[in-house]
């Protein structure tokens, strides 16, 4: 007995030991290495506690919000969505003065001539924006796009400021106008203005989910358990009066997803009732997402920060690559070039393919695009 006591009191105290070393470590090394705590933080929490209903609660307004404080549409195109059988409502979110980029998407994978004659399915691209926010190139920049409309027809603005802390309003604009004006879209995808889609393998796809019916549909990269930053010199610092938890709820980068057409309706009834003071948008999104109970899922060929290797293995699978301005065009006619698909064709053609996906994505030195298993797929 007395033995085995003190074996206890010795484990105990390795345990003791063990916890005061952590504690002190976060503590003292807490101010130089907050990321690498607060990811800790997070992951215990998000397996420990593992629901985000508390959320729901704290962030709901007491009153929802009414149409008076809504933004007015500054250019809108009500009738954009008067067809039937829509099968993609494609959202761009854009700054007044990127006129290149929108010039270049709607040559390349914004097209929806190009999706209606070759992949035979309707899409309706726009592009949302609010108001130039420097007030010296304000009303020349807006005389620019009302021309620039006049000739596309495809910008959706409203009358708030455009700038990073007011994305979740350009968000609220996608989905209110997505529920007034074209709630019979199959889907829904929003996407950044510098982003590459694989639009034949997107549209592809889509038709499949299509066919059997696909409802509480969310995709893309998926952040799990992600702590809110809370260094102050950070573009993404959330104060805690903001957001008190040390985890959000999971949600898909905001560069670029897909909804399924009835999680845009929840997602928009959920957004009339939270506080939309949060200005990361994709993480609203995760919240709103949440309090309807819908979850994200993972899709490995939806691409982080970084570029997708360049070779015709990789464009075979792919569905977006982020950080695209200047190789748009190049990219998009080498991707969607027919003889990409014959590439992987056959038992040479599919050993030849895995093995270049290995040698290009499972690297040590990540470049944070598709993850290592995406060559096994
Ligand atoms: C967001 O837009 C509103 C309305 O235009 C504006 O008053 C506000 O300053 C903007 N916020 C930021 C951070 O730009
Ligand atoms: C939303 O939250 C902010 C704090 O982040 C608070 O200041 C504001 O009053 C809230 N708005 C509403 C309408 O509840
Ligand atoms: C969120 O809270 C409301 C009441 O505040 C409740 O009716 C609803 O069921 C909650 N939703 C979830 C998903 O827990």
């Amino acid at each position: 007995m007395f033995v085995s006591g003190r074996r206890v009191k010795k484990w105990q105290f390795v345990q003791l030991f063990a916890t005061c070393f952590i504690l002190s470590l976060m503590f003292f090394w807490g101010p130089i290495d907050n990321h690498i705590v607060s990811h800790m933080k997070s992951y215990s929490y998000r397996y420990l506690i593992n629901s985000y209903d508390f959320v729901n609660d704290s962030l709901s307004l007491k009153h929802s919000v009414d149409g008076a404080t809504r933004y007015q549409y500054l250019i809108n195109h009500e009738e954009k969505c008067q067809a039937q059988d829509i099968l993609l409502l494609l959202f761009v979110k854009t700054a007044p003065e990127n006129y290149n980029r929108r010039y270049a998407i709607r040559k390349t994978w914004g097209n929806e001539k190009y999706v209606q004659s070759q992949l035979n399915a309707n899409i309706k691209t726009l592009f949302a924006l609010g108001t130039p926010a420097n007030p010296l190139t304000r009303e020349e920049l807006q005389r620019k796009l009302v021309w620039e409309d006049q000739v596309y027809s495809d910008l959706i603005q409203q009358d708030f400021a455009d700038s990073f802390y007011n994305l979740t309003l350009k968000l609220l604009l996608q989905f209110s106008w997505a529920n007034s004006f074209c709630p019979h879209a199959k889907f829904l995808m929003t996407a950044d203005d510098d982003i590459f889609i694989h639009m034949p393998n997107l549209i592809k796809y889509l038709q499949s989910l299509e066919k059997i019916g696909v409802q509480d549909f969310w995709i893309g990269r998926v952040h799990r358990g992600a702590p809110p930053v809370r260094d102050k010199r950070s573009k993404y610092y959330v104060p805690y009066e903001m957001y008190q938890w040390p985890a959000y709820p999971d949600y898909t980068a905001g560069a670029a997803y897909v909804i399924s057409g009835d999680v845009a309706a929840k997602v928009y009834e959920a957004s009339q009732t939270l506080n939309s003071s949060l200005y990361i948008d994709d993480v609203f999104m995760g919240l709103c997402a949440n309090k309807m109970g819908i979850v994200p899922q993972h899709h490995v060929f939806f691409s982080g920060e970084g570029k997708t290797p360049y070779h015709p293995c990789i464009y075979d699978k792919m569905m977006t690559s982020h950080g695209h301005v200047q190789d748009l065009q190049d990219l998009w006619r080498d991707a969607t070039d027919p003889k990409v698909k014959t590439i992987s064709k056959g038992f040479f053609g599919q050993i030849y393919c895995r093995i270049i996906k290995i040698v290009l994505l499972c690297r040590l030195t990540s470049l944070n695009t598709y993850p290592c298993r995406a060559a096994f797929i």
